[in-house]
């Protein structure tokens, strides 16, 4: 049900990249803020979602973006973690993308998640751009602190620019390689046959201006159709976490990418043991610019439309899982409502066995992660669940044969009180860490000795 509205749709921004290439830096210098400085060894491990207005677009941009050009409201920005563990969250931020900045370092060139990236850009076939991010580490860079690129070129020795040059060539014949033709954005005449690489420091801000004119140049002239939905329809989304806050209970952070949820509103929700039906109590938005993660003050407003990141509070969400679907039923049958919630679900599964490890994690993103991550070692799982660790997983970890298997390991959950005691009591070794490869690191070495 296509309608058309004056109101189009602000387009979803994926940004995605190895590792360290700087997706977060990149978004901290667009939003103003230090996102990066608060995270746990300096690694992304959630997806997050900011709403950048057009009126900071354009401020960032100069004159580059006017925004009398524009009729989008602004971009919503999706971070995703580089580490390899989390293909999962990739995909995820990947599929709820309209369009994508794939963040590339200049000095590492194309790495292993780059062009796990890349892939998933293929699948989804989600336009996307190329941040060659880092080019104030060039030797002999003089910088420009916010200029366009084009101020930032004429700025530099001949030596720079080439040594700069050079390096971006290699970025372009790497695209090459993986099958697609790219070039300087500034060459690119036809972005949907040519995907423009647009060089970038997310220290200096440079190219800054040119990466998010690139962007909604795009979105603007290429996403236009796609953008016009029917905003009113019942909303759509995806948890990206479950969250205790206070007055509230356990809310859900989402982004809604289609549709509209309204206070009062019947909502369908993925949970741990089966969709969830609730009334939505109350909907607290990020202030614009704001990080949903790491957001304290949020505004209550009485109905929220696509696309953007809003805090959900209502009955009975204590088992709702990061990475479900949300749904609103508005005059929908609420079975076909509940099925489809399932369907979605059944998409999402880590695999047991037998004979392995108990883990626990606090989000199916992140259980997905600590389950490849695991796979990957060579260490099977006997049970995988998200929430915290309960006398009960001790009890399944104690069954385990091997004693290398008796272990629970926790990623970013508690040890709930009366689980404690029955730790102390078993032998049952625990590994809690909020890294997950600094976690699958412990309990490696705990094996190495033991086989010593
Ligand atoms: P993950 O979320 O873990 O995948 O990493 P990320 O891609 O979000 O990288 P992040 O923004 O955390 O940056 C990694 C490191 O690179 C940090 O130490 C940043 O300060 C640094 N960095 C990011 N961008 C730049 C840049 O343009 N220039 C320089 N010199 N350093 C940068
Ligand atoms: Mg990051």
């Amino acid at each position: 049900s296509q309608t058309h509205t004056d109101t189009l749709r602000t387009p979803i921004v994926a940004v995605l990249g190895h590792v360290d290439h700087g997706k977060t830096s990149l978004l901290d210098k667009v939003r103003g803020s230090d996102v990066t400085g608060g995270e746990a060894g300096a690694i992304t491990q959630h997806i997050g979602a900011t709403a950048v207005p057009l009126d900071t677009v354009s401020q960032m941009a100069g004159a580059l973006v006017n925004p009398d050009d524009f009729d989008l409201p602004g971009l919503l920005f999706i971070d995703t973690p580089g580490h390899h563990s989390f293909s999962t969250l990739r995909s995820r931020g990947g599929a709820l993308a309209d369009i994508a900045i794939l963040v590339v370092d200049v000095n590492d060139g194309f790495q292993p998640q780059t062009k796990e990236a890349i892939d998933i850009l293929k699948r989804t076939g989600t336009p996307f751009i190329v941040a060659a991010n880092k080019i104030d580490t060039t030797p002999g860079w003089n910088p420009q602190e916010g200029e366009p690129i084009q101020k930032s070129y004429e700025a530099q020795s001949q030596r720079a620019r080439s040594k700069l040059d050079e390096k971006l060539y290699e970025i372009i014949g790497e695209m090459s390689e993986m099958g697609f033709s790219s070039d300087f954005y500034w060459r690119v005449q036809n972005f949907q046959k040519n995907i423009g690489v647009v060089p970038v420091s997310a220290l200096t801000s440079e190219g800054i201006p040119d990466l998010l004119g690139v962007l909604m140049g795009l979105s603007q002239r290429y996403m236009k159709d796609e953008m016009a939905i029917d905003v009113a329809g019942p909303g759509a989304g995806t948890v990206l976490e479950v969250k205790e806050e206070r007055g509230f209970g356990a809310t859900l952070d989402v982004v809604l990418y289609d549709g509209t949820i309204r206070k009062g509103d019947t909502i369908v929700v993925g949970g741990a043991n089966e969709p969830i039906v609730t009334e939505v109590r109350a909907l607290l938005q990020p202030r614009p610019n704001a990080e949903i993660r790491t957001e304290k003050r949020f505004n209550k407003v009485d109905e929220v439309a696509a696309a953007a990141g809003v805090k959900i509070a209502a009955p009975d969400l204590e088992n709702a899982m990061a990475g479900a679907p949300v749904r609103v039923v508005r005059d929908r049958d609420i079975d076909d409502v509940i099925a489809e919630v399932q369907a979605e679900l059944a998409d999402i599964e880590v695999t047991t066995e037998e004979e392995g490890v108990v883990v626990k994690a606090d989000t199916l993103g992140s259980l997905e992660a600590m389950a490849n991550a695991l796979q990957e070692a060579e260490v099977p799982i006997l049970r995988a669940e998200v929430g915290d660790i309960a006398p009960r997983d001790i009890a399944v970890a104690s069954t385990a044969r091997e004693p290398e298997h008796k272990v629970i390991l926790g990623f970013n959950v508690d040890v709930l009180s009366n689980a404690e005691d029955e730790l102390d009591h078993s032998d049952v070794k625990l590994f809690e860490d909020d890294v997950i490869y600094q976690l699958i690191d412990e309990y490696e070495e705990f094996v190495d000795e033991m086989k010593r």
